[in-house]
């Protein structure tokens, strides 16, 4: 995902120096690392309630705002989002179980995907979430017999594909018509007979989500303009509509970006837009966004330790105890994350940043001007708080890493380091 050719650290309250000494607010990070060990996702708590109250003050209201859960769905942060009053956009039966375990209403849940089984769509009904994003027709019969056999009426959203270019990443762009998600609008279109006549299905909603990391706010407004056209046309057919879900794909900025983001006030000013153009505005609707990265994103970072400083072919290697296993994005989406050394030191030579994991594409940073950093000295890779430790795995038989989330000057553990017995403490060795 790297756009650009700069290679800056965005600047960050959260993530700043005292006394040449880097901090998570209060807490220095050499505490952090001594008493946690590394490698160790740090979240600031203020951060993540700077970013939320941000974003809702840059959205029309009144407006759910549904955490995609997926970018950070450690119990702690879930939990504190919940209490200011959000809601959560779950794909599984797993990230459901997150959401009722720290009591979030299920009242302000939607559950997005293309591929929900019959257990995970009878785990949502009898929940009682919001409404079940439906993306294909299997879906919406699977849905409807299940209803029927329990009774009930399930709420439904038609998740429509409005063929729009994000102008992002191709692997996280979502809104186009070759991708797997959503709708076609022809045929979502051609359901609504069906669905306004249903006994057990509710269509209380119409949703998009274009992509992720959206540069510009351009994609947002046509997005919502054809899903507000849409929306028009179900309340003419009959449907009990209640809300129009505009997705997530509020970007921050990792460090790399040639020019800065559109601000978050475009994004909702684009979404007013895209309402009034197509006459939606008109219908009364709740808004939902899904952000998921705009919230916990830059208020986490990875904290790890120089393990070698290995020269080889006229080249130095920083090779640290992260890897690909805990933040995968460099991997996968060549992503940048910008590095900044513990104790403060202005960046020397080139460098390969690199962890220990057994593949070539473990990497964090290919011929970046790093500090001059030794065995046993500390780094952070900031922008590390979405999609880190949700995607991390355990490859190589590495334990996933420890949680810390800093809050009021102290630092909470709020996920154990796990233990070498936690690998294989679920195989069996039959008799
Ligand atoms: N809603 C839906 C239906 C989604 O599929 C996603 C993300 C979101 C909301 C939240 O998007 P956000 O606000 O975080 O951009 N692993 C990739 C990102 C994949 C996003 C998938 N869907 C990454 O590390 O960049």
């Amino acid at each position: 995902m790297d756009r650009g050719t700069r290679a800056d650290i965005p600047p960050s309250s959260h993530f700043a120096y005292r006394l040449g000494a880097l901090a998570c607010d209060e807490v220095p990070l050499s505490v952090i690392a001594e008493r946690f060990d590394t490698p160790t996702f740090v979240y600031s708590a203020r951060a993540i309630d700077e970013a939320y109250d941000a974003l809702a003050a840059s959205v029309p209201q009144p407006c759910l705002i549904a955490y995609a859960i997926k970018a950070n769905s450690n119990l702690a942060i879930l939990a504190r989002l919940a209490r200011r009053g959000c809601g959560a956009d779950i794909v599984s039966g797993g990230e459901l179980a997150r959401c009722l375990e720290v009591g979030l209403d299920p009242k302000k849940i939607v559950f997005s995907g293309v591929g929900k089984t019959d257990r995970e769509l009878c785990m949502a009904l009898d929940a009682g979430i919001r409404a079940l994003h439906v993306e294909s027709v299997p879906e919406i019969d699977a849905i409807e017999a299940i209803a029927r056999d329990r009774g009930v009426r399930a709420p439904i959203t038609l998740r429509v594909n409005p063929d729009v270019d994000p102008k992002t990443h191709p692997y996280i762009a979502t809104g186009l018509h070759d991708t797997k998600f959503g709708l076609e609008l022809d045929v979502a279109r051609a359901l609504l007979p069906r669905l306004c006549a249903s006994e057990h299905l509710a269509l209380e909603g119409v949703a998009c989500h274009v992509g992720s990391q959206l540069a510009g706010a351009e994609p947002m407004a046509d997005a919502v303009e054809i899903l507000g056209a849409f929306a028009v046309e179900c309340v003419r057919a009959g449907a009990p509509l209640r809300s129009l879900d505009a997705g997530g794909g509020w970007p921050i900025r990792y460090g790399d970006e040639d020019l800065d983001y559109a601000p978050w006030e475009a994004f909702g000013a684009a979404i007013r837009r895209g309402l009034e153009i197509s006459g939606a505005a008109a219908l009364g609707l709740e808004l939902i966004v899904e952000p998921g990265r705009a919230l916990v994103g830059d208020a986490g970072a990875l904290l790890t330790r120089v393990v070698f400083v290995k020269e080889q072919h006229q080249k130095r290697f920083v090779i640290v105890d992260a890897a690909m296993t805990e933040l995968i994005r460099p991997a996968l989406y060549d992503a940048y994350h910008a590095v900044m050394p513990v104790r403060a030191a202005a960046p020397a030579g080139a460098a390969d940043l690199v962890g220990p994991v057994c593949e070539t594409g473990d990497f964090f940073a290919i011929d970046r001007a790093l500090p001059p950093v030794a065995r046993g000295d500390l780094l952070i890779l900031r922008g590390a708080g979405a999609y880190g430790m949700s995607m991390a795995s355990q490859y190589n038989s590495r334990p996933l890493a420890a949680e810390v989330l800093v809050e009021g000057g102290e630092a909470h553990l709020v996920r154990r380091r796990q233990s070498f017995e936690d690998l294989f403490r679920d195989e069996l060795r039959p008799a």
